[in-house]
């Protein structure tokens, strides 16, 4: 099983990918995921807190898996490292940022969205990759085709995925978990509703 799946071991097989508006909403909103039983997050660095929220997250709530998204340059790549990332997600491939993560056995998932790009991440040594945006790159369709042709790559497929399509994705034995921001609504960030986003995460599979 390798290292990412191994994160996934203790929790929901979803990964809210949270783009955090401010850093005082951190440590309540990943203290209601886990009560939800989420217990991997993204925090993609869309917003200016994020690098000083992963570095907090990582500190404070050491039992977390605290991943870093929208990483695409070896810049970002390297501060995220430094704020203390579990694990890296990147929008598409890039191989010399497979290669940096490799490098310091840190798991990362490039998005791909053709079998060209799994076939490069697959002669990178990779094992799992992001499908995105997974709905219109042909969801489960695609990601069942492919299954034949790369029967060893797993997916965490993000985008356009909702509470009632996640599991026909998490049906699929090559999806080891699915992402996407339907877990934490930017609504109910903004209006610090963790009751809500509790239950969110508690009525996922
Ligand atoms: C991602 O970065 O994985 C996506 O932006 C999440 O997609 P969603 O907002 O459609 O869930």
């Amino acid at each position: 099983m390798s290292p990412f799946q191994q994160f996934l071991q203790r929790s929901k097989k979803v990964v809210p990918v949270i783009a955090l508006p401010s850093l005082e909403v951190a440590l309540p909103l990943v203290d209601a995921l886990a009560a939800g039983g989420v217990t991997v997050v993204e925090i993609t660095l869309r917003t200016d807190c994020a690098l000083d929220a992963i570095a907090l997250l990582t500190r404070e709530r050491p039992q977390l898996v605290v991943g870093a998204g929208t990483v695409k340059n070896a810049q970002q790549l390297q501060a995220v490292l430094s704020a203390g990332a579990r694990f890296i997600v990147c929008p598409g491939l890039d191989l010399r940022l497979v290669e940096a993560a490799q490098k310091v056995s840190v798991p990362i998932l490039p998005g791909i969205m053709t079998p060209t790009e799994l076939m490069q991440a697959e002669n990178a040594g990779l094992d799992t990759v992001k499908l995105f945006p997974a709905t219109l790159a042909g969801g489960v369709e695609f990601i069942t085709a492919m299954q034949a042709v790369f029967p060893a790559m797993k997916f965490f497929p993000t985008g356009g995925i909702s509470e009632t399509t996640l599991q026909d994705f998490l049906n699929c034995g090559n999806v080891v978990c699915v992402g996407g921001s339907w877990l934490t609504p930017a609504k109910l960030l903004q209006q610090q509703d963790w009751i809500k986003i509790r239950e969110i995460a508690a009525r996922c599979p």
